[in-house]
């Protein structure tokens, strides 16, 4: 059979632990052009990969024009993402997005009509949705077990992107991230919120700051929202934690309680009252640990799989924009220090 074919597009941190290999590991599909402006790195991930096949461009045009490759993955800075996902869709190619999708809600929309248009697959790797607690978090919760939700508390912070790329700037100027921590990390865990309760977000109220970074972005971002069932939701998104990195969600429901990822990051504790007082864990394997060279998270077989007709999309364009509208929100409700309705 054809392979389904491939170009990645920036080659940069998150290309070299998660998208080039998985892609490469692919029976599917295959990676058949990659561009950076940056000649170095692309040196170095061809290198690193014995990319001795692959197409390499300074220019990424070069891959989406013409007949090249039938997907994209686009995992440049957030201010490229819509313009090079819009180019790739108008080109007839579908397309793998990083988050956050964009950098406002209006530039997200047109990314959800382009890919209408184009009749082409456009997925957000909204990531988190892939791990196994997460879920099978989901699927406990739509059981109706810990019945109706009452309060969910999100948590997503770690030390800031000066520990994970080198090519760090961008993360900290508003004009090419948009966003900080909200953007880098609250995107995963109000996406999960929303995935894993079913739930939608209605308003929220949020203060935001930069107390570290040399940024003009908030490096840290905390809010309560109010869920769609008057449940209430908080959030913590932070570049200011020392020593670990907290990553978890915990579901207070009317029977029982989930922390999911909070005791230990392969474990659900369960917590219950009705109809038997119990507390039990479910232990999930781990994908991928930090002895992996890279991350095994099924993102690009699922979209190739999408792409191809094989499976239906976890996420829709849509939950790339819900997101960059709630995380506008948190952000309006800081300026205007009061609640906001997501939807006005
Ligand atoms: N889903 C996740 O879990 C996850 C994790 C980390 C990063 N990300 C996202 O991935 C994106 C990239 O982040 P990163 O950590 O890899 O950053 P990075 O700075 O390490 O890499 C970005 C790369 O894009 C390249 N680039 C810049 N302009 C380009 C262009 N016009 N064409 C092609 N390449 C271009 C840069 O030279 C750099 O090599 C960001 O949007 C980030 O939020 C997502």
């Amino acid at each position: 059979m054809k392979k389904f074919r491939i170009g990645m597009i920036g080659a940069g941190k998150i290309a070299e632990v998660l998208h080039i290999p998985n892609v490469l590991n692919s029976d599917l599909a295959e990676l058949v052009a990659i561009s950076d402006p940056n000649a170095d790195r692309l040196q170095y991930i061809t290198k690193k990969f014995s990319l001795t096949n692959v197409k390499v461009f300074r220019d990424y045009k070069d891959i989406v024009n013409g007949d090249l490759v039938d997907a994209v993955i686009v995992a440049v800075p957030n201010h490229l993402h819509a313009s090079v996902s819009i180019d790739a869709l108008e080109h007839g190619k579908h397309v793998l997005v990083e988050k956050p999708m964009a950098t406002n809600s209006i530039e997200a929309n047109r990314m959800v009509e382009s890919a209408r248009k184009s009749g082409k697959v456009l997925m957000v790797n909204l990531s988190q949705r892939f791990f196994p607690h997460n879920q099978k978090a989901r699927e406990i919760i739509q059981s109706g077990m810990i019945g109706e939700i009452r309060l969910v508390k999100a948590v997503f912070g770690h030390s800031g992107p000066e520990n994970w790329t080198q090519n760090v700037g961008w993360f900290f100027d508003k004009d090419k991230a948009a966003f900080g921590a909200l953007g880098d990390l609250g995107v995963h865990k109000i996406d999960l919120i929303r995935y894993i309760t079913g739930l939608e977000i209605e308003e929220c109220v949020a203060l935001t700051a930069t107390l570290e970074k040399n940024a003009n972005v908030e490096d840290i971002a905390n809010g309560v929202m109010r869920l769609s069932n008057g449940a209430l939701a908080t959030l913590d998104a932070n570049w200011i934690t020392k020593g670990l990195e907290e990553n978890y969600v915990a579901i207070y429901g009317e029977n029982g309680t989930l922390k999911v990822g909070q005791t230990d990051p392969t474990k659900i504790d369960l917590y219950m009252v009705k109809p038997i007082a119990y507390h039990g864990e479910i232990v999930l394997k781990p994908l991928f640990t930090n002895e992996d060279p890279y991350w095994k998270l099924p993102v690009a077989d699922h979209f190739i799989k999408v792409c191809l007709g094989l499976e239906k999309p976890i996420i829709r364009p849509e939950d790339g924009s819900i997101s960059i509208r709630i995380i506008e929100k948190f952000i309006e409700s800081n300026r205007l220090q009061k609640v906001v309705k997501i939807n006005d």
